[in-house]
């Protein structure tokens, strides 16, 4: 596996895959790699004959105040599971190199960023919108993959890549879960054991609100009191950012709970914010 620090050299590894007719699937990523990204690098493995991986924490996403100095960054460990996990190159590079100038251009997607994570992560999707595109200009991947488990965020990449013509099929994968629910998140690490142990009851009530919607699709604001309702019993000390029940396609808010529907959550607890959703399709 050929780790690259700079864009010349991440370029020179794709271009020399190309030039053997190999296709290139990319996985970009914060790094804190877990089995929620290496089941990524398995799909693009199968999927491409050439794997790009970026491991990157971006600035440009995170709001003031926000866990930008805290992330998680576990340079060594990641870098061998990308090579245990078949990735062929792994692109890291440093904020200079991929900021060297106060950059004057971004990518704003308008509408899909408002809502949900948008409401209180003021900038957060045009941080990432604006990465992603320079990711894309610097690998040129055929296909690129990404996780439900932030399904506003691939959401928002797919219609930037429609509206701009990017030549890349955007893949999303499943949610990978730890054995009681919860979301597998590099941010979980925050979780102190009394937190952890409350954390599964997030997706506990998303599956029962699931099940509650399958079973007798009741008004929307309902099953969304349903589930603060479990929170508040089963998951005390935390802070419920937003419960929203939407469409998949427009992100926007449903009243009533006629399938396709997303059932989204975010929810603080101690010094971690965690999110999770479910589809109902
Ligand atoms: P990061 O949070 O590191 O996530 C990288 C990719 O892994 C994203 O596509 C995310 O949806 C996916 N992922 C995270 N947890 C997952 C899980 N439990 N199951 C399946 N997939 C999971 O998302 C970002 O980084 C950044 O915003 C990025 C796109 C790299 C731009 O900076």
């Amino acid at each position: 596996m050929n780790v690259a620090k700079t864009i010349e050299e991440i370029r020179r590894m794709v271009a020399a895959a190309r030039a053997a007719g190999k296709t290139v699937g990319f996985v970009p990523t914060m790094g804190a790699l877990h089995a929620g990204h290496y089941s990524l690098i398995a799909a693009a493995s199968t999927a491409c004959d050439f794997v790009v991986v970026s491991i990157f924490v971006n600035p440009t996403q995170f709001a003031p105040g926000e866990d930008l100095a805290a992330y998680p960054r576990t340079e060594e460990t990641d870098l061998a599971g990308c090579e245990s996990r078949g990735a062929d190159a792994v692109f890291l590079p440093s904020v200079e190199e991929m900021y060297p100038d106060r950059p004057r251009t971004s990518v704003h997607v308008a509408e899909l960023g408002e809502g949900l994570c948008g409401a209180s992560r003021t900038g957060h999707f045009d941080g990432v919108c604006t990465v992603v595109a320079k990711l894309f200009h610097i690998v040129a991947p055929d296909q690129a993959f990404f996780g439900a488990k932030d399904f506003q965020q691939g959401a928002i990449v797919q219609r930037m890549v429609s509206d701009l013509n990017f030549p890349v099929d955007i893949v999303l994968c499943p949610t990978v879960r730890e054995a009681d629910g919860l979301a597998m998140s590099s941010r979980n690490a925050y979780l102190s054991p009394g937190e952890r142990e409350q954390a599964p009851a997030l997706h506990a009530a998303l599956r029962a609100a699931g099940e509650l919607i399958r079973r007798e699709h009741p008004p929307a604001r309902q099953v969304v009191a349903a589930i603060r309702r479990h929170i508040a019993a089963h998951a005390p000390d935390g802070r419920v950012d937003y419960v929203q029940i939407v469409d998949p396609a427009t992100l926007a808010d449903v009243e009533t709970t006629d399938p396709p529907v997303l059932i989204a959550l975010a929810v603080r607890l101690g010094k971690a914010r965690l999110i999770d959703n479910v589809l109902v399709d």
